[in-house]
């Protein structure tokens, strides 16, 4: 299994969906690829955002390593789960995908705990340190369901 998370920089709510997630598959060993990217290009390159980090790290997940990168069409062949982190995210995805298998591929990560109800994971770039508590203790329950739903399908 192949799982993408996608958010709009890949330096905030993505790429700690990617740490919690990669950090549950190795605990577990199970065979499972994690990566995340970016439906922009602006943060190319960057680490996650400090205060991001920072969460993370308090938390018990750091997530220093991780670099974002652009979502790119390719993605479609190399994962077979793509989690958008907001709808506008899923849009833009989307929008790029050329086939129904594609399409079928891109989920919103939160109606893994709240099926049908499209709840969104806050962009907690503009705010402050408890939005991006927040963050990690949503993308914390979501993995947790990813989790679930890979041991039911193994
Ligand atoms: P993310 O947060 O999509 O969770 O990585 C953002 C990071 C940067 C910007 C917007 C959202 N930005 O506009 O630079």
């Amino acid at each position: 299994m192949r799982i993408l998370m996608v958010c709009l920089g890949n330096i905030c709510r993505s790429p700690m969906a990617d740490g919690l997630l990669r950090k549950k598959v190795q605990q577990l060993n199970l065979n499972v690829t994690v990566d995340s990217a970016g439906t922009s290009s602006l943060h190319q390159g960057d680490a996650p955002d400090k205060r991001m980090r920072e969460t993370a790290s308090e938390l018990g997940t750091p997530i220093d390593a991780l670099r974002s990168r652009p979502f790119v069409v390719l993605d479609f062949d190399r994962f077979d789960l793509i989690f958008a982190m907001d709808k506008s995210n899923r849009e833009n995805i989307l929008s790029l995908a050329r086939n129904e298998e594609d399409k079928q591929k891109v989920l919103l990560i939160l109606n893994e705990i709240e099926p049908g109800k499209d709840l969104e994971v806050p962009d907690p770039y503009y705010g402050g340190k408890q939005g991006f508590i927040d963050v990690y203790n949503m993308l914390d329950t979501a993995t947790d369901r990813i989790i679930q739903r890979i041991k039911v399908n193994e």
